[in-house]
């Protein structure tokens, strides 16, 4: 398998600059274990647990089955508060030997010197190139811009992958990871030729086998097309990519009620319903976020063949390039 060198596999120690996104309900342990050991930087994340005692627990566990670095991730919601907590789970990750966080939601300026004490570097993600740079003045070691095409949250004024990441690169002096659509050798190659240093990969590793997620919700992902997502909870400002199932159809219903608040959502979007319905394999129920690259997924295999197959594509791309190019 060729080799790809960049400032993130430098900077955070990997064979190959792809990491896993955080995914709540979905990036569980062994997934994070099968992508570092693969050479990728494998996450999970703290929402998946239910106490701090669970969440060590789990850290102990994945540090136990490889010595490639580990990232946790730490999705913070805008303007809520989360207090000591946040501290409390920055403490665990850095006694458990994790390597890098991933932060997500609003600007980490307030926690990057804790997490920088225990020597783990910070990853933030953001949806605007301006977010990119502020994150780089608040201290974080890379950033990463996801494009509207992404699972989860997209800008609220939807920027595609491709200009998000081509402003987020000239505006910034850390390395960019991109995000947002990515989820085989060719776009991890359009990545790099943008000047990115890696990518990171949400919806492509819900359909690895070491992931949780019910078979049914990965076969969901196999047999629908890039026209099947649809964004919901815009309403409450929250708008997120979501598959466009029967619980996305209820969810739009309700946003029609004027005023409608996240007390009123919640029995469709909490968290809870959406691990339930992983659990239970009912693709009908809960909030299912994927990317518009579930039109270009078509299997389900281990991780390690998800990251052979997109490297050597990358290196194949790239070659094809350099041959065209006199
Ligand atoms: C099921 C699922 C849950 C996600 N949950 C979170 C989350 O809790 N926090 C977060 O920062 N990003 C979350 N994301 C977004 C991913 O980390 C990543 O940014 C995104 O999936 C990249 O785009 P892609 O899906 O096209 O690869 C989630 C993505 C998926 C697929």
């Amino acid at each position: 398998m060729g080799s790809i060198k960049t400032r993130m596999t430098e900077i955070l120690g990997i064979e190959y600059p792809i990491m896993c996104g955080g995914m709540q309900n979905a990036a569980n342990p062994e997934l994070a274990v099968a992508i570092s050991e693969a050479g990728g930087l494998g996450i999970t994340n703290i929402s998946m647990y239910p106490d701090f005692d669970d969440f060590r627990k789990a850290l102990k566990w994945m540090r136990a089955q490889t010595d490639k670095p580990l990232a946790v991730n730490i999705s913070m919601i805008p303007n809520v508060d989360m207090g000591d907590k946040i501290t409390k789970y920055i403490n665990i990750c850095g006694e458990e030997g994790i390597n890098v966080i991933e932060t997500s939601g609003k600007d980490p300026v307030d926690i990057v010197p804790l997490i920088h004490s225990f020597g783990m570097k910070v990853i933030h993600k953001v949806p605007m190139a301006k977010h990119a740079l502020k994150a780089q003045k608040s201290g974080v070691d890379l950033v990463t811009v996801v494009g509207s095409e992404a699972a989860g949250h997209p800008s609220p004024d939807l920027i595609g992958t491709f200009v998000v990441a081509n402003k987020a690169v000239e505006l910034c002096d850390i390395p960019v990871l991109v995000g947002g659509g990515v989820c085989n050798g060719r776009s991890l190659a359009s990545a790099l030729a943008m000047g990115a240093e890696g990518v990171v990969i949400g919806t492509r590793f819900l359909t690895a086998s070491e992931c949780s997620i019910s078979n049914n919700h990965k076969q969901w992902i196999v047999e629908h097309t890039e026209k099947d997502t649809i964004l919901c909870q815009k309403a409450i400002r929250n708008m997120i990519r979501t598959a466009h199932n029967q619980a996305a159809d209820e969810c739009l219903e309700m946003e029609k009620k004027p005023g409608v608040t996240l007390q009123d959502l919640m029995p469709i979007i909490a968290g809870a319903v959406g691990k339930e319905a992983y659990a239970s394999g009912d693709t009908s129920k809960g909030m299912f976020a994927v990317g518009q690259d579930i039109g270009l997924i078509d299997d389900v295999k281990p991780a390690a063949e998800i990251i052979k197959e997109m490297v050597e594509e990358a290196c194949a791309s790239i070659d094809r390039l350099s041959n065209i190019v006199k």
